[in-house]
């Protein structure tokens, strides 16, 4: 399998696992217990079937959205992941190059590997810094006034991991970072040399948002320690109030799935709410959040921006989404299989291809815009 041979999500889950280290791949694709919310998440838009109207004169589609405050090209961004340099030496450069080309937003992760700074200085798309609630309230706050600092467009704070999922794929390989790999994860790693030879030509490992505040070197931090002893799971709707006063911008929660969550959403003044259950890595038996879509956009959608992630992996299910009411969807292991098989290009391709995949679904459905997607367009089985 080559880039040039990858048509869609499953290829590219093929090369990255050709090209990945067994721990490595198994973080990316691995969810928590029995993995039944990731399975869930991807089947759910198998249960609801498109009812297209034909004749309607469609030549021209128009993708774009707006979405907290931000006009995207595609109602589609990349969700923020952790630990991209380590899929990939390209790292976030590869995906924020990527959906800047694309013409859409990104989000660089309290757990990237590249600045937040840099990122920002050198790609003009709408980026997103996602952050973690940590016990030490000055660290939060100093960690805010950074990334308003460097022009961060949009703080999107996850609230379903106040503590790390049971991932037992990672248990069973020894995953971790600093990486702690057991006999069977490290003779994984020796059977991908050119994985090794790029990671370690490169720029080094870092953790540029979290290492002025908390030290990861050898032994003294690791990222399980940092989500059981740093981040607080005493954490409120009170404190998270008080950040969006302080933010004083577009401020959005990721993670919410019940209704009265996304009501309090809208009452401490949050500008948008991500339907999430974390790509099924950390809650494992909770809804997906496209299950959940319609009822939270008809209890809040006319006051809040609603968006959904979770097993998207062709243009339908964006299409799917959008008639529901998402104003738009983010995407996780979409970009992030073709980012560990082969860098920049390979996000491009991804993202082009889903653009492509989302086009022709539209002139198929005979919708010239995505304000003309509705309910009327689907059926549930
Ligand atoms: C490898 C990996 C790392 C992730 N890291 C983060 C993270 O640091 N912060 C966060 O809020 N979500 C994180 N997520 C969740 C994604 O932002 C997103 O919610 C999820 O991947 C969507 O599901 P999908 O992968 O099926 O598209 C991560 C997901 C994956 C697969």
């Amino acid at each position: 399998m080559r880039l040039k041979n990858c048509l869609n999500f499953h290829d590219f889950r093929t090369l990255a696992k050709r090209r990945l280290p067994g721990p490595i791949f198994n973080y990316i694709d691995g969810a928590a217990d029995d993995e039944v919310t990731l399975r869930r998440n991807a089947e759910s838009f198998e249960r609801c079937d498109l009812v297209p109207n034909v004749l309607r004169g469609v030549q021209d589609v128009d993708l774009s959205v707006t979405v907290m405050g931000q006009k995207l090209a595609m109602p589609v961004y990349c969700s923020p992941t952790a630990l991209q340099r380590l899929f990939h030496h390209q790292g976030e450069h590869a995906v924020a190059a990527a959906a800047t080309k694309f013409g859409t937003m990104f989000g660089v992760s309290s757990l990237g590997t590249v600045s937040l700074e840099a990122i920002r200085k050198q790609y003009s798309g709408p980026q997103v810094y996602q952050f973690y609630f940590h016990k030490d309230r000055g660290l939060n706050r100093a960690m805010m006034q950074r990334a308003k600092t460097a022009g961060v467009n949009v703080m999107m704070l996850t609230v379903d991991s106040i503590t790390g999922g049971n991932r037992e794929r990672d248990l069973r390989t020894g995953f971790s970072i600093p990486f702690r790999l057991n006999v069977a994860g490290l003779t994984q790693f020796a059977m991908k040399p050119s994985w090794a030879w790029n990671y370690v030509t490169h720029e080094r490992f870092r953790l540029p948002q979290l290492e002025e505040h908390v030290d990861m070197s050898g032994s003294a931090m690791s990222i399980g320690r940092y989500f059981t002893e740093m981040l607080d799971p005493a954490m409120t709707w009170d404190d998270v109030a008080q950040m969006v006063r302080e933010w004083d911008g577009q401020f959005c929660l990721k993670g919410i799935m019940s209704v009265e969550d996304a009501r309090r959403a809208v009452d401490i003044g949050c500008t948008g709410i991500i339907l999430s259950n974390h790509g099924g890595r950390q809650l494992d038996g909770s809804r997906s959040g496209f299950d959940q879509l319609a009822e939270i956009v008809d209890a809040v959608g006319d006051r809040i921006d609603v968006m959904m992630d979770g097993g998207i992996q062709r243009g339908t299910h964006v299409l799917k989404a959008l008639s529901l009411g998402a104003k738009a969807v983010g995407v996780g292991r979409y970009y992030l299989f073709p980012l560990a098989a082969a860098g920049q290009p390979g996000v491009e391709r991804a993202l082009g291809q889903l653009r492509n995949e989302i086009e022709r679904a539209m002139k198929l459905m005979g919708c010239r815009s995505v304000s003309e997607l509705s309910r009327e367009n689907l059926r549930f089985r």
